[in-house]
């Protein structure tokens, strides 16, 4: 039976997005150790996923925009320290040799956002990284980089297009991180 037309979804994801002063560290370091071998992100996509809603209707995401907005939690630094590669879904990232507490509350309060919208669990376990490059063959001789010392004072939602050229990603929004422990309101 037709049960009319879909309903538009938008594919969205909360994210910690770099200010430029990261992002260059992350694209030069990138540019520098990834040649041919992989296929580098664009500058302009580098970022750490939060927690991933995916393809989801207007109606879920202004549950899940109202939720990000009750999340309080302190500004924090985290330190990108390491590059690594996972063979299965092909990435080169860089990572943190520590994570820290914040944004691990942070994680679990969106991941808790999530499942009040009425999403299903997230099955992945999460990792703080920034996926430098797909397609990519084998690891990099190298296990550390420079450290960037990357100051995070707000996380966003952010919609991914795909577009022919590849995706792109648009910021719809913004929440900062001015809280002195983190908290669901
Ligand atoms: P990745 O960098 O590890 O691939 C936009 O696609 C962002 O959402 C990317 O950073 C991607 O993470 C992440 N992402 C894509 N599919 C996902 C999934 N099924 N679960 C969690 N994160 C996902």
């Amino acid at each position: 039976m037709y049960s009319g037309p879909a309903e538009p979804t938008q594919r969205l994801f909360f994210a910690l997005w770099p200010d430029s002063g990261v992002r260059d560290a992350l694209a030069g370091f990138a540019h520098a150790h990834i040649r041919k071998q992989a296929r580098r992100v664009p500058a302009a996509n580098l970022h750490i996923t939060l927690a991933f809603p995916g393809s989801v209707s207007a109606g879920v995401r202004e549950c899940l925009e109202a939720a990000a907005a009750d999340i309080q939690g302190p500004p924090f630094e985290l330190t990108i320290d390491r590059v690594g590669y996972w063979p299965r879904p092909r990435i080169l990232w860089a990572g943190s040799s520590h994570t820290p507490a914040e944004v691990w509350s942070l994680v679990k309060a969106l991941r808790t956002s999530l499942l009040a919208c009425g999403l299903q669990p997230e099955t992945r376990p999460w990792q703080a990284h920034v996926t430098l490059a797909r397609k990519a063959g084998h690891a990099l001789p190298v296990t550390e980089l420079d450290p960037i010392c990357w100051s995070i004072s707000d996380f966003c939602l952010v919609e991914s297009v795909t577009n022919p050229s590849g995706p792109v990603y648009r910021i719809i929004r913004r929440w900062p991180l001015e809280g002195q422990t983190l908290s669901m309101g």
